[in-house]
Parts: C-alpha cells; sequence; structure tokens
C-alpha cells in the first residue's frame, strides 16, 4: 500500500484515476464511466453518469453480503437510562418500512424532508429512509430555535418533517412540538406532513397534519432503495455564513460515498466488525459523515450517543461507552475533553475502564490547544489527531492518516493535506506567502468527491460566498499557515463566523437579533477566547439617544432575545452597554481590532480609524480591567 507521500501526490497528480480506484468500494446500480465532469466549471460533477442508492451501500450490501448479525447502530442515553443494539438486518427492517411510511404519504424522489430530532436512532433512521427513495433530508440540530427552524424550512420547502416529542438536555426535558408549531407559524411554507416520535419523557398532543411514527411504522410496508443519479442531492445541511441567512451545503449522493468509504480506511482506520464514536450529533456534519454514513458505509459499527461528556452521571461516560463497546477510534470536539479534564483533571475515572480497544482519538470543529492534547495523550497514551474540515468539505482536508502512514503529531497543527485536498496559502491581495506565514487558506479547484456541490437554490451565492475573490479556488474561510513539513496551522476564522463548544456560529446572526430590540441603535458581537469552550461570544451595544430603559433590563432582555432566536446553543450570554463603537473611516465596526484587545493582544490601532478616543474608552470594557 502507498504511503502518504506518494497516495498524496497521485490524488493531486491523477485525480480521475484517483478517484476512480477509490469508487469500486462502492456498489453501483450503475457503474459510472466517466468520473469527473468540469464542463460547468467552476461546478464540478462526480461521476456524472453513475447511479446508485446510499442507503443500500450502507445497509443492504452488508445484510446481502451476510453480515445482517453484525451491530449496525448502538444507541447509548445515559440520560434515559437505555441501551440498545441495532443489527444490519434490524436497521434495514426500520429504514425499510420508514421509507415505505414516508413513500405512503407522498414523499418521493427530489422531495425535501425536515428533520428536527434529538439523538434516537429513529433521526438515522429517518435519514437513511430518505435516502432509500431518493428524499433529500436535511437534519436540523435540535438545540436552534423556531425562528433559525423557520429559515430552514422555508429555504428547503420540505414535503414532511420529522421530529420527536423532546430531547433532553441532562436532566432537562425539552418539548419539540411546541417549537415546531412555533416555526410553522413563522415560515411561509407549509409543509404537508409532520411526524412526531412519541417519547415517553413527555408526549406530545397531534395536531391535523401530524402523524405518529409508531402508527405509522405499524402499518408500513418496507420498500427497496431507489437507485439515484451519483449528483442527486443526498442531503442539504444549513450552516453559519456571515450573515443571518445560514448556507444550504447541497451533498451530491456518489462523490459523497466514495470520499466517506476511502476516509473510513485511510483517515479512522475503522473498517467491517470495527467500532467508531463519534461523539457528536446528526445536527452537524460530523454527525452526517461520521456517525450515519461513513461507518455504516464501511461496515463498522456506530455509537449513537444521547448525553453529554460530563455530568450524565459522571466525567467517565465516554471512557465507560468506549469500554463496554470495543471502540476502537473516538471522534469528538476539543471541548469536550476541556470539559471532562474539567471535571477530573487526574483522569481517575479512566481507571474503572478497559480502554484497550481504543487505538486513536479525534479532534476537530475547533482548534485544539497544546495543553489539551497534552492531557490527552498523556491519560490514554495513544495518538490524539487534530484533524481540519467543514461542514462545506463533508470530510477531513488535513488530516493524519492514521489508516496509511501515521505521521508524528505537531501540537498545535491539525496534521497534513489529505489526498484529494490541495491547499494553497495566500496573502491579503492572492499571492502565496512563503511556508510558515499567516495567510488566508484556500483549496484548489476542483474539490475532491464529497465536497459541498453548490447551496440549496442558490448557485450565485455559492460562488458569492466561496468562489469569486479568488477565481480557481474555494476560499475556506480560515486563516493559519503551512510550515516547511507540509503541516497546517489553522489560526481561526476570516469573517464573523466563530466557534462555541465546537458549535459552528455566526455573529452576524446575534447582532441581527440585538438590532432588533427597539431600544438598540448599534451593536456589535466578538467571540473571544475562553478556556472551556474555545470561544465564547460578546456583545457591545449602544443604546439610542434618550432612551431611558433600565441597562440591566436592556442586558437581561438582550439575552433572552438571542436565546428565542437563535437558540441556548448560541451562548451568548455576556452584553456590555457602551457609549460608541470603534470604526473606520468608511464606517466599518472594526471587530477584528476589538477581538485583539478582549483576547491580550497589544494591537495597535488600525490607521483608518475614525476615531481614537471611542476606541481608547472601550479598551478596559473589552479587557475586562
Ligand atoms: N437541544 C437543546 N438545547 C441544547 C442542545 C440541544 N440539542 N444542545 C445544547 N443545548 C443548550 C445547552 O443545554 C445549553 O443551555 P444552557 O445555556 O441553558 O445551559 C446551551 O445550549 C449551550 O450549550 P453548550 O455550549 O453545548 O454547553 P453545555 O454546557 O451544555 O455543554 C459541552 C458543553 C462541551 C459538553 C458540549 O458543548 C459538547 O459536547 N460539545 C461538543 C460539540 C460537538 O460535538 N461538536 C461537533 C464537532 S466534533
Ligand atoms: P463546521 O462547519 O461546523 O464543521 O465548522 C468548521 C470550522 O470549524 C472551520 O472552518 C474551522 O474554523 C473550525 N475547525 C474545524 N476543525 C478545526 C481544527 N481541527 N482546528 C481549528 N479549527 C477547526
Amino acid at each position: 500500500m502507498m504511503g502518504y507521500q506518494e497516495t498524496f501526490r497521485a490524488s493531486i497528480e491523477e485525480p480521475e484515476t484517483f478517484w476512480r480506484e477509490a469508487a469500486t468500494a462502492i456498489d453501483w446500480h450503475r457503474a459510472p464511466e466517466r468520473v469527473l465532469d468540469g464542463t460547468a466549471a467552476p461546478f464540478y460533477r462526480w461521476y456524472p453518469d453513475g447511479q446508485l442508492n446510499a442507503c443500500h451501500n450502507a445497509l443492504d450490501r452488508h445484510v446481502q453480503a451476510g453480515h445482517g448479525d453484525r451491530a449496525a447502530l448502538i444507541y447509548d442515553s445515559p440520560v434515559t437510562g437505555t441501551k440498545k443494539i441495532y443489527t444490519y438486518s434490524q436497521m434495514l427492517e426500520e429504514v425499510a418500512r420508514f421509507a415505505g411510511a414516508l413513500t405512503k404519504i407522498g414523499v418521493g424522489h427530489g422531495d425535501r424532508v425536515v428533520i428536527y430530532m434529538p439523538m434516537v436512532p429513529e433521526a438515522a433512521i429517518a435519514m437513511l429512509a430518505c435516502a432509500r427513495i431518493g428524499a433529500v433530508h436535511s437534519v436540523v440540530f435540535g438545540g436552534f430555535a423556531p425562528n433559525e427552524l423557520a429559515i430552514r424550512i422555508d429555504d428547503a420547502a420540505p414535503k414532511a418533517v420529522v421530529t420527536a416529542s423532546c430531547g433532553i438536555e441532562g436532566t432537562r426535558i425539552i418539548e419539540y412540538k411546541p417549537l415546531l408549531e412555533r416555526a410553522f407559524e413563522l415560515a411561509d411554507h407549509s409543509p404537508d406532513h409532520c411526524i412526531v416520535l412519541q417519547r415517553p419523557q413527555a408526549v406530545a398532543e397531534l395536531g391535523d397534519r401530524d402523524l405518529d411514527w409508531s402508527e405509522m411504522i405499524a402499518t408500513a410496508k418496507p420498500v427497496a432503495c431507489v437507485p439515484v443519479v451519483s449528483t442527486d442531492p443526498l442531503y442539504i445541511l444549513y450552516t453559519s455564513g456571515t450573515t443571518g441567512k445560514p448556507k444550504g451545503v447541497v451533498r451530491d449522493t456518489g462523490g459523497y460515498a466514495v470520499a466517506l468509504a476511502w476516509s473510513m480506511r485511510a483517515i479512522y482506520d475503522v473498517g467491517p466488525g470495527e467500532t467508531m464514536f463519534s461523539a457528536s450529533d446528526v445536527g452537524w456534519v460530523v454527525g452526517h459523515s461520521y456517525i450515519v454514513y461513513g461507518p455504516l458505509l464501511a461496515g463498522a459499527t456506530t455509537v449513537f450517543f444521547e448525553g453529554k461528556p460530563v455530568g450524565t452521571p459522571d466525567p467517565g461516560q465516554f471512557w465507560r461507552v468506549i469500554a463496554e463497546n470495543q471502540v476502537k477510534a473516538l471522534f469528538t470536539a476539543p471541548t469536550s475533553l476541556r470539559a471532562i479534564k474539567k471535571e477530573d483533571s487526574e483522569g481517575s475515572f479512566l481507571d474503572d475502564y478497559d480502554l484497550s480497544s481504543l487505538s486513536t482519538v479525534f479532534l476537530a470543529g475547533e482548534r485544539l490547544d497544546p495543553e489539551t492534547l497534552r492531557w490527552t495523550q498523556d491519560r490514554l497514551g495513544i495518538p490524539v489527531i487534530d484533524h481540519w474540515w467543514q461542514t462545506e468539505t463533508g470530510w477531513p482536508v488535513a488530516a493524519n492518516l492514521v489508516g496509511r502512514e501515521p505521521l508524528p503529531v505537531k501540537p498545535g497543527s491539525a496534521s497534513v493535506a489529505v489526498p484529494g485536498w490541495n491547499i494553497t496559502v495566500v496573502d491579503a491581495v492572492g499571492g502565496p506567502v512563503p511556508r510558515g506565514t499567516d495567510g488566508t487558506i484556500l483549496l484548489k479547484l476542483p474539490l475532491p468527491p464529497g465536497a459541498l456541490t453548490t447551496l440549496w437554490n442558490d448557485d450565485e451565492r455559492y460562488i458569492s460566498s466561496y468562489l469569486s475573490e479568488y477565481p480557481g479556488y474555494y476560499a475556506t474561510g480560515d486563516g493559519g499557515h503551512i510550515d516547511d513539513d507540509g503541516y497546517v496551522f489553522i489560526m481561526g476564522r476570516t469573517d464573523d463566523v466563530i466557534n462555541v463548544a465546537g458549535h459552528r456560529l455566526s455573529t452576524g446572526t446575534m447582532e441581527e437579533a440585538l438590532a432588533a430590540h427597539p431600544a438598540v441603535a448599534e451593536c456589535a458581537v466578538i467571540g473571544v477566547a475562553d478556556p472551556l469552550k474555545g470561544q465564547l461570544p460578546r456583545g457591545f451595544v449602544v443604546l439610542k439617544a434618550g432612551d431611558h430603559h433600565d441597562e440591566a433590563t436592556v442586558v437581561a432582555d438582550l439575552i433572552a432575545l438571542v436565546r428565542n432566536r437563535i437558540g441556548a446553543v448560541a451562548a451568548l450570554k455576556d452584553i456590555s452597554i457602551v457609549p460608541a463603537l470603534p470604526k473606520t473611516r468608511s464606517g466599518k465596526i472594526l471587530r477584528k481590532t476589538m477581538r485583539g484587545i478582549a483576547d491580550g493582544a497589544d494591537e495597535s490601532a488600525p490607521s483608518t480609524i475614525e476615531d481614537i478616543a471611542v476606541l481608547d474608552a472601550l479598551r478596559p470594557v473589552l479587557r475586562r480591567d
């Protein structure tokens, strides 16, 4: 087998040969003759004449090959005290039946289905059922508020919404149905049906358009897989951009299946019969790629964990799950490990469990600080791999190829470029920077299979957001550098996106929420460094002249406003009322300068500043002097 350098070179020099070979890991209803179609560049299409079904590849083929008794999904829910194993045969039965239920209510090829569910196996069943009949799923993270859900419903225009009666956050029961009803009130689009999975913790009252999951399943007939064209969308996943309107990342079917299957072996080194535990949520891209599709495409076992790393009931949960299920690879966000470390700095809970099955820990979603890396390495004594990717890319862009040729770990680096991804760093005017120098990180087109193909119903925004600033390249929105050994260092976003506890959020959306308050004249939200959550948002608000509201009341109202509009996950709890915001002479708020000061950098004021006195007055507030 080729080592890292050779594999990387082959993928860049002869991409079509490389990805033709990789495509043999997938079952095709019609094998692709063409690998890459660039005739409509910058829109690229992988395997344009191939036909396949993602659900067939994730389930049916493993059962047909005689592995029906193998565990496909292990539902481990400390918050409900439940553990349930679904074999591949059982999973197939459930999915085929739910696909039948969807077909019965008129959902078919190309129709959208929004899935707004907590971490219950039915969320994966619903996703795979959509894939089975060629419907396009769009999973919305359960922590988003009705307003965010409504925006996504309007954009995706789903025929049906699938939900559960409640989610469980620690000891808190969150009823989903009222949130959904509120979203339906806010949205212009009205889905025909709402399918509700009733959970015993809170049973929802069903209305006219509602259907009970169990009742539907009881009468539904299983249906077979519908072959789709490789370029047909498998799903839309909304992610934060710089404005209030989220971006509907479109994922194709064939390219994604090939890329995930390749990554499962080459990067994660997880194959048939082995277990992967991705401690994330189906609402995020990690959940799509490495809780649901990746492990199942590989014939492996996935752990579906409903809980938090700490507090449910103790900081030993991850270790328990690993020991009980012989987990080979753990994938989580650094923030989870920091949360565990905070409660169990000695790692004493580790002693209670046999972790000999665990080979590697993979971390992503935010920067891995060297201290957390060291702590995890010291406690576990196995490789801890930082790797970098985005909702848009669908799978890792920088990583360590553990299944090919593991390279040494460099603290602070998100490892090396993954085969298929041609990473370049440029300066402010688009020129290449020398090795080791920070700049804007770009990916050369065409992106490999598995990356986004466009934004839902918005080709123009796809181009303007990612492709127009540097023609021939995809702009990642991340800044950083590549060192002499080819290691990639991600230093942070170059736009208004922040990462709070591994959750990607837009400060622009938060500003839009704050600006809706009648007392607010203008505002700025910045992400500042936080030792536990990586980043936390801080808001700065200027009140309208002559406003007589009590400041404490305004702050409390604003915190509630953001929580109600975006969701608890926005975590904006720190808002300061200030007399003015520092701006450039052209009126742009100096968010980057504010962020630098808040994070302790001794930045000199930019030469374009309008009024230096405003910045000087804000300095002590930013620094919390
Ligand atoms: N539904 C409803 N509310 C949710 C939610 C969900 N699915 N997820 C989070 N929230 C709420 C939380 O309860 C919390 O509410 P509170 O302000 O009332 O306490 C708020 O949103 C903020 O959540 P979070 O930032 O996640 O903080 P936390 O203290 O609940 O948990 C961690 C902290 C680190 C344990 C948790 O964020 C975590 O596991 N992060 C990893 C994320 C991840 O896997 N990302 C994917 C990349 S790998
Ligand atoms: P998301 O789309 O939610 O997966 O978030 C993607 C963003 O998270 C990236 O653009 C980065 O800013 C950040 N990110 C992801 N992985 C890493 C990493 N390993 N190191 C630093 N930042 C990361």
